[in-house]
């Protein structure tokens, strides 16, 4: 799985303020060495999302790739602006088989996601087996949604 870094395209976000956060130091700094190579402006911010105070109504789009917290969500949403956009893909619960995540608390379960933005308008979901270049596979779900009330 690419890193979510990849899918913003700096070229079309010329303006854009990323804001990254992850309570793991080491892995903003990773971010911020890729970031710095593809002139993106990234402002990491090193935080527990439980309890990090998220603004409301106030980013253009969120990505929430390769993690999942359900009560989080929730807070997402309300973060995005009316018209705002939230990309959401991770693990479906028939990854399991697989071995790799194992935990069920970190995959969604069959139609979860589309519930989870039941107050969204979808523009986008899939439940399906991904195969990436470089032979990789993967079970996940994916969404694309917008907020309603712009
Ligand atoms: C599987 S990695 C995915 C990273 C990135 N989204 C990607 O796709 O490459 C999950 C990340 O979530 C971070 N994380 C887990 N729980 C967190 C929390 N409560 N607050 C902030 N970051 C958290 C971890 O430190 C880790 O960097």
């Amino acid at each position: 799985m690419p890193p979510s870094y990849r899918i913003v395209n700096a070229a079309n976000f010329p303006n854009a303020c990323i804001v990254a956060v992850d309570y793991a130091e080491t892995a903003l700094r990773a971010l911020q060495s890729i970031a710095r190579g593809a002139a993106l402006p990234v402002l990491p911010i090193v935080a527990d999302l439980l309890t990090f105070a998220l603004p409301r109504a106030r980013f253009d789009a969120i990505l929430n790739v390769n993690f999942l917290d359900r009560a989080l969500v929730p807070r997402l949403i309300d973060a995005l602006r009316p018209g705002g956009a939230m990309l959401f893909d991770t693990f479906l619960i028939d990854q399991a088989a697989t071995g790799h995540p194992c935990n069920p608390d970190f995959m969604l379960r069959h139609y979860e996601l589309r519930e989870m933005l039941d107050a969204m308008e979808l523009l986008r979901y899939r439940e399906t087996l991904v195969a990436y270049p470089g032979g990789n596979r993967a079970w996940r779900a994916s969404a694309l949604a917008i907020r309603r009330g712009a």
